[in-house]
């Protein structure tokens, strides 16, 4: 009997951006993860057989990100018969760049390859989010809907995902400290309520940044970057956050923050000297921290089969 196998790779993301709390996100082009699905037609049910590049991660399918996603998709195919999953893990849980989004979605891709389910990135979105649900306990699309579609997206409460236009050339500079900040801790520490005039001036920088992406006006949408309602209360999370900050600023930066839950920041310049600026782990060695520092940029490619 043939076995078939498809191999998926999906991208690391940005999710907030400053503005869009839960409502924007980009995918990067580094780092990125796959997984290989296979089909064995005699077996049954889903299995992990392996996880590497990560510890401490479920092979319970019904306990894993990919399972919980995988396991979605399959139901809504009605497949009959045996799945195995291989992760290859690239991007560290708890990193803040999407580490459940990028296993939700190159599930979900590799399982509709497998199957030749045909479905668009939108269309595998709510199996995807079944996933990350499971990692950070709410349904939010900022991380998934950017490692599906790839590019800049825009999530609105309700509906599908939209691709935005990316406003610009940005080298981004993603620095990963190494500690872990859980996404369901960092939300604990958001307020329930936020004063009428921050959301209101939030409101403005967001619509204000959407408006410049459509108007191609990269210096615009990069100042409109600026967060009101959530960096005040999860930046004693990341640490050194408010001297890397100016740090990063000093340097030229023209925008950047905390990316999704951290502790991952971001942090916004020009050329491929800035994406390789050697301060930000300079800065954390310093400190005695150990960080990884990604030099990236928002990419057009989301989740895809590779293999
Ligand atoms: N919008 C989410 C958050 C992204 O910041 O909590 C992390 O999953």
């Amino acid at each position: 009997m043939s076995v078939l196998s498809t191999k998926a790779w999906a991208p690391a993301t940005i999710a907030n951006l400053n503005v869009g709390f839960d409502g924007l996100g980009c995918a990067l082009n580094a780092p990125g993860e796959t997984i290989v699905a296979t089909w064995n037609p005699n077996g049954q049910g889903l299995t992990i057989t392996e996880i590497t590049g990560a510890a401490g991660l479920s092979l319970n399918p019904s306990e894993n990100v990919a399972g919980v996603a995988a396991l979605s998709l399959m139901k809504a195919l009605g497949i009959r018969g045996g799945v195995s999953l291989k992760i290859e893990k690239q991007i560290l849980p708890g990193s803040g760049i999407g580490s459940s989004a990028a296993s939700a979605a190159a599930a979900v891709v590799a399982i509709d390859g497998l199957f030749n389910g045909g479905l668009r990135p939108d269309e595998l979105l709510p199996f995807a989010l079944d996933g990350e649900a499971l990692a950070s306990g709410s349904r939010h699309a900022d991380n998934v809907a950017p490692a599906l579609m790839g590019g800049l997206v825009l999530c609105p409460p309700e509906g599908r995902p939209r691709a935005l236009k990316v406003p610009g050339d940005w080298a981004i500079t993603v620095v990963h400290p190494q500690v872990v900040i859980k996404t369901s801790e960092a939300r604990g520490v958001l307020p329930k309520m936020v004063p009428f005039e921050d959301a209101i001036n939030q409101a403005r920088w967001f619509a204000t940044f959407v408006s410049a992406c459509a108007d191609g006006d990269e210096e615009s949408a990069g100042f409109a970057l600026e967060d009101l309602l959530v960096t005040p209360h999860r930046s004693a999370l990341i640490p050194g956050f408010e001297e890397l900050r100016k740090l990063a600023f000093d340097r030229g930066a023209r925008a950047g923050g905390i990316s999704g839950s951290g502790p991952s920041t971001f942090w916004i310049g020009r050329g491929e000297e800035w994406k390789a600026a050697s301060w930000a782990a300079e800065f954390y060695a310093q400190r005695g921290i150990t960080a990884h520092v990604y030099p990236t940029e928002i990419s057009t490619k989301g989740a895809q089969i590779i293999a």
